[in-house]
Formats: C-alpha cells, structure tokens, sequence
C-alpha cells in the first residue's frame, strides 16, 4: 500500500522509476525509496525496459515524477559502452520529456570528464552533455569507486604470472550502499541542474589498495605498480579519479566495509 507521505520529508510520495533498478546500486534505492513511502520501480531489460533499443520506456514512465538512471553497460571495456550510454541517454531523456518528468538524477563517476581516451567515460561524458542540454531538471551525481568494484577491477587489470599491473594513481573509494542512500536523498529534493560529487573517507593508490585487498581475502596475486597501465581504456594521472575539495565523504572506510562484505569469508 502506498503512504500518504514521504516519511523522511513530510512530503507527498512520487512514482520514482529506477533504471538499473535490479543492478548493485540501483537495488538498494528502490528499496531506500520504497522504505519512505513512494512507489519506487525497478526498470531494466529484465522487467521489459531496454534503454539502449527505447522498449517499454513510455508505459514505465507514465505518471512518473522522478526517474533515476543507475543502469551500466554490460561490457565496459570497448567501444560498445560509449554506443550503450548515448543511445541510452538519448532514448530515456525524450521519454522524460514526453512524460512531463521533473527530475532526472543521473549516477556517474568522478573525473568522467578527465578520461575521454576511455569509450566507457567518453559514453558517460556524452550521456551527462545530453542531460545538460535536454531541458528536464537534473541532478546527477559523480561517485568515486564502490568497494564492490574493487574485483571488477582486479579482473579487468592485466594479469601474468600470477601478477597484476596496476596504476599508482590514487582513488577515494566509497560503499555503494552509502551512493544509494545519497541518490535517494537526492531523489526525494529540488533538482540541483549541477554535478555533485561523493567520495569515501579513505584516499589510497589504487595499486596499495587492492594488494590490502589481495591480502586480506588471502588471493595467491601479486601487485605490480604500472603506471603506463590503463583504466578501462585511459592511462591514468595520479588525480584522474580523485574528487574535488567540496565533495562530500562518507563515512564507512575500507576496513569496515570488508569486514561486513560476503569477500571476508571468500576462499581463493
Ligand atoms: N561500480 C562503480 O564503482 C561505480 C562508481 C561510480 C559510478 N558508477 C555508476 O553507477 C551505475 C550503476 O553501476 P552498478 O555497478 O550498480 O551497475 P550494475 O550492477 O552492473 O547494474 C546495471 C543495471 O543496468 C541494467 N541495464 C543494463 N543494460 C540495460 C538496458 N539496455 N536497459 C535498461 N537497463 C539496463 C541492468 O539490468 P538488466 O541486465 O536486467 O538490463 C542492471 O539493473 C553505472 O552507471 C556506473 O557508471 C559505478
């Protein structure tokens, strides 16, 4: 049943469409926003909504007052990613637009504008220029690394001999669940029609990071430091990924976060 009010805000609840609705971020603010009282929708292709092809977006729009956008594209490391990202915006904003939405929030990732070299940064790039221009108010929010990524990384990082390469550059890793609770913050107030950005507490070499990371799940990897190495696609300079001085930090480090995490228990 629906509430008569947004329990944080006193407001009235809002038909809230998430797009990546049933992703890692995306999950957790459906059900942050269903917790408050609003109608909150999880939309993705396995709910019968393709933002890339624009299937099923105008019947999961209809009435809806807010959308977030938490979708990914499922190969991140080509130029796959970049076509994923644009014909994702492009579609999803003229539906927007079409449904009379009033707020379009939009997860993205810190120094995004910093890494054009990668398709996967230039799609989210092109993605954040079309929500710019697109006239529906906005909000979008550039997150540092999730945690939970920390293995995405690993994986994608060149291995040989049972040795990863990895940049030195630093990153101010943060949990996902904290970037859920801020998108649904977010949700729930004005459009900012600005970019904020989030962070966690803890800022490392990304390279020192995940050897700890190695270590504590007792991985049989090495780490070696490679500076020349690139990050889905762009080589990185010691501050590409790091947020600006009025980002805001969470509060949840490293330590806490692996503890509590389902890789604690993981044997390699
Ligand atoms: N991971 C990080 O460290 C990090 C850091 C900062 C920002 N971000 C951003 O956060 C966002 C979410 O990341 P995540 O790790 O939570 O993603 P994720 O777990 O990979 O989930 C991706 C979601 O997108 C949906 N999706 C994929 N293709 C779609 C399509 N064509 N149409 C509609 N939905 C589609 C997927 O569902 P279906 O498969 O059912 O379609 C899934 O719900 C991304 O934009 C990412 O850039 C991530």
């Amino acid at each position: 049943m629906r509430a008569i009010r947004d329990y944080a805000t006193g407001k009235p609840p809002m038909r809230i469409v998430v797009i990546g609705g049933t992703g890692l971020v995306g999950r957790q603010v459906v059900a942050l926003l269903a917790a408050r009282g609003h109608e909150a929708i999880a939309a993705s292709r396995a709910t019968g909504v393709d933002i890339v092809t624009g299937v099923g977006l105008h019947e999961v729009l209809r009435g809806a007052q807010v959308v977030i956008d938490a979708s990914n594209s499922e190969a991140p490391y080509g130029e796959s990613s970049y076509a994923f990202f644009s014909a994702g915006a492009r579609h999803l904003l003229a539906a927007e637009a079409q449904a009379g939405v009033r707020h379009h929030v939009s997860i993205s990732v810190v120094g995004t504008d910093r890494l054009r070299s990668s398709p996967y940064f230039r799609g989210k790039a092109a993605a954040e220029d079309m929500i710019r221009a697109s006239g529906v108010p906005y909000t979008i929010l550039h997150a540092t690394q999730f945690y939970e990524f920390l293995l995405a990384i690993i994986e994608a990082s060149g291995v040989a001999a049972q040795a990863l390469r990895l940049s030195p550059a630093y990153i101010q890793p943060v949990a996902s669940r904290d970037v859920a609770e801020a998108l649904a913050q977010i949700a729930c107030g004005r459009p900012l029609n600005a970019t904020v950005e989030l962070a966690g507490p803890e800022r490392e070499r990304l390279s020192v990071i995940v050897k700890r990371f190695l270590e504590d799940i007792e991985s049989p990897y090495e780490v070696v430091v490679d500076a020349a190495e690139p990050y889905f696609g762009a080589v990185l300079e010691e501050s590409s990924l790091v947020p600006c001085a009025a980002a805001q930090t969470c509060t949840v480090g490293f330590a806490t976060w692996l503890h509590e995490s389902e890789y604690a228990r993981a044997h390699w």
